[in-house]
């Protein structure tokens, strides 16, 4: 049995709102520099495309955290398995993050992120599952509103799998061809 992916957006679809994503950024922060917290691993994909549409200084730095095993269903519990390397002390901070789905992570990494003395901390996800949300969490800068369906792509993964896709599918676990 493998699983049954169904284009949601297209490669050209999510390129294209990568790069808007990145215009409103460089206009929204323009005179300024940001530092971008990716959250490992969903969200590399996204920050690097994002990034190379971003006209105005950038600076990197990544975070790994774990609220899901393999599972599609969220544990409540977030761990911090990798933190930044660098101090967040006065700069702009954008998080960026693959999808916002109960809001169990962001609500307790922004939380984490904001008692650390930057000048600012916001959210651009990628993806936003609104129906969801089980904690409060603003998403300042969003790719696309999704339905309530798991979605491999992107960066996104099923067990690990289907990062590598280049554009955003909705996966059906061990559907029949
Ligand atoms: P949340 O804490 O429930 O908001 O979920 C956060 C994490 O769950 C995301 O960063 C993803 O890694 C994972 N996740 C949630 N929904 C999906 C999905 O549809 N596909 C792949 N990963 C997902
Ligand atoms: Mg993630």
């Amino acid at each position: 049995m493998s699983d049954k992916i169904s284009v949601l957006y297209t490669e050209e679809q999510v390129n294209a709102r990568v790069r808007e994503l990145g215009e409103e950024i460089s206009r929204d922060y323009a005179g300024k520099s940001i530092h971008i917290v990716a959250i490992l691993k969903g969200a590399t994909i996204f920050a690097c495309e994002l990034v190379k549409r971003i006209t105005i200084p950038v600076t990197m730095d990544f975070m790994s955290v774990s609220s899901y095993g393999d599972a599609t269903e969220s544990s409540g519990v977030v761990k911090i398995n990798k933190d930044l390397d660098e101090p967040l002390e006065g700069k702009e901070v954008l998080v960026v993050e693959d999808i916002v789905d109960t809001g169990n992570t962001l609500s307790y990494l922004l939380d984490n992120l904001q008692k650390r003395g930057s000048a600012s901390v916001k959210l651009c996800a990628l993806l936003n599952k609104p129906e969801r949300r089980l904690k409060d969490v603003k998403v300042d800068y969003t790719g696309f509103v999704i339905p309530d369906a798991f979605v491999v792509g992107f960066g996104l993964d099923y067990a690990q799998k289907y990062r590598n896709l280049p554009y955003i599918g909705i996966v059906e676990p061990g559907a029949d061809d």
